[in-house]
């Protein structure tokens, strides 16, 4: 599929530095700086998105706050992946009336997948009157632009047209962690799987230039960053977009080069386009986790075909012997639907099959949910969401006690781990495969590579002792 690639222009992303400079001078006006509140559903990439939305909203003069009473702005960015997803926010966004009642100037801001969705704008245009933003994903960089009218009074501003995407560089990001990095490599996804509305929200696959991607990686290591994850919706089809030669496993080397002591981490890998060069390019690198998230969806060839998946339950097999041929240690997760629409009996013991013959580390499993456009949601869907649950449960069982049996035999085993953050009693820590450690020690040590000796665990976390 061939794709047009959209860079925003500097010139525009001057202008809208310019008026975050703007919106920052009627602020500073204010007895106290005014207060922003982000909150993010759905996957990384909105995690991303939402560090640029901080990231803008701090140069503009805003503070952070946790408290939707006192926030003179709330941004809610969205996912459309699941029903479920999206019932969550249309509630919380319909308690704001709340707050705006008692608040009338508070700007209440929707953006993200769900605002890109035919007839969602439309929606909240009339049915959620106390919103005075709605912006997409790709007009994420004008988000100053909107602010600045909304000050200078104009009601409510809509901005959530059909596009195919762009890239706009050089936005300002206000990071979570000072340890971990996401770092978007390409937007929007090609794949059109049956059930999956990211691509008709996300847009057509468009890659960073390499250059813009390495510089980032740079200016993430020097500033202390030891855990970067490299995002896309299928990494291993970066530079298809680009003509210039390099590839996913391309990018990794050159990563990989970079001076400094930090993890290299990727998600997502679509199996059809995962193969050699990247199992090869991880086990020659010297910074590259340990860990391929895998989605598999289904064990069944039936299912993954009316999924558009292309590949088959034996192709993915094969390609999980391939990776561990590379690396024999190398920590398996993957993604697997429950319930795609007519999947029988036969079909789901299949995909219970594939997970005790590849025995991943962990599963992220999901019921199937209908998404209005995609093929998936017009399919007969003879199977009871009772039926589903079961199924679900059963496959939750069967992955449980895998997870468990192989956090088990970590126990005796020294890992070097990066701690990470703090969690109750306990620093957090993750070893190169993702596994997170629970250990005593002081906060201090966040941010720091240590060996340390696994002395328990359970099927979610292992324990371990500092040497
Ligand atoms: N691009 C990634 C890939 O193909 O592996 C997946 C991204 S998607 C945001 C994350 C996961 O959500 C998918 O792997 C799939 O298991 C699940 N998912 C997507 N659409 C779904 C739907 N309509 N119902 C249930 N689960 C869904
Ligand atoms: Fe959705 Fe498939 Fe694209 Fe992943 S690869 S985002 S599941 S369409
Ligand atoms: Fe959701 Fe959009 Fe991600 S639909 S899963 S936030 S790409």
């Amino acid at each position: 599929m061939s794709t047009k690639r959209i860079e925003i222009s500097k010139e525009d992303l001057d202008r809208e530095r310019d008026i975050m400079e703007q919106v920052a001078e009627i602020n500073s006006r204010l007895p106290s700086p005014p207060l922003a509140l982000v909150d993010t559903y759905g996957c990384q990439q909105n995690e991303a998105d939402s560090e640029k939305l901080r990231g803008m909203l701090k140069m503009m003069g805003y503070s952070m706050t946790a408290s939707e009473a006192e926030a003179d702005i709330i941004v809610i960015n969205t996912c459309a992946v699941r029903e479920h997803a999206e019932q969550r926010v249309l509630g919380n966004v319909g308690a704001l009336t709340h707050t705006k009642k008692e608040k009338p100037s508070q700007l209440i801001c929707l953006c993200g997948c769900m605002m890109q969705e035919p007839g969602m704008a439309e929606r909240i245009k009339s049915s959620y009157r106390h919103v005075s933003l709605v912006f997409g994903p790709h007009v994420l960089w004008r988000f100053p632009e909107y602010v600045l009218r909304l000050l200078r009074g104009e009601k409510r501003i809509f901005a959530a047209e059909e596009s195919d995407g762009v890239i706009a560089e050089g936005l300002p990001s206000a990071r979570d962690s000072a340890v971990k990095a996401w770092l978007p490599i390409m937007y929007g996804c090609n794949n059109f799987c049956s059930y999956c509305i990211v691509p008709y929200v996300r847009g057509r696959e468009r890659s960073r230039l390499p250059g813009d991607v390495e510089a980032e990686a740079r200016r993430l290591a020097g500033a202390g960053y030891k855990d970067i994850t490299l995002l896309g919706q299928n990494v291993n089809s970066y530079g298809r977009d680009l003509d210039n030669g390099v590839d996913f496993a391309d990018l990794i080397r050159r990563i990989d080069a970079i001076p400094g002591d930090f993890l290299i981490r990727f998600m997502t890998s679509h199996p059809k386009d995962a193969g050699e060069r990247l199992f090869a390019a991880m086990a020659e690198s010297k910074k590259c986790a340990r860990h391929i998230h895998l989605p598999f969806q289904s064990g069944s060839d039936r299912v993954l075909k009316a999924m558009n998946r292309r590949y088959t339950r034996e192709g993915y097999l094969e390609l999980i012997r391939l990776a561990r041929s590379y690396m024999p240690d190398v920590v398996l997760t993957s993604d697997v639907i429950v319930g795609f629409p007519g999947e029988t009996e036969e079909e789901f013991e299949d995909t219970l099959s594939l997970v005790r013959e590849v025995r991943f580390d962990a599963l992220f499993t999901f019921i199937f949910s209908p998404r209005t456009g995609t093929p998936a949601a017009k399919m007969p869907d003879p199977f009871t969401r009772r039926e589903k649950q079961a199924r679900f449960d059963r496959l939750i069982a069967l992955q449980n006690s895998v997870s468990e049996e192989k956090h088990r035999s970590y126990v005796g085993q020294v890992r070097r781990v990066l701690i990470d953050g703090e969690d109750g009693e306990y620093l957090t820590s993750r070893t190169s495969g993702g596994r997170l450690v629970r250990l005593a020690g002081d906060r201090s040590l966040i941010g720091q590579f240590k060996d340390v000796r696994i002395t328990d665990s359970n099927t979610w976390a292992l324990y371990g002792q500092l040497i």
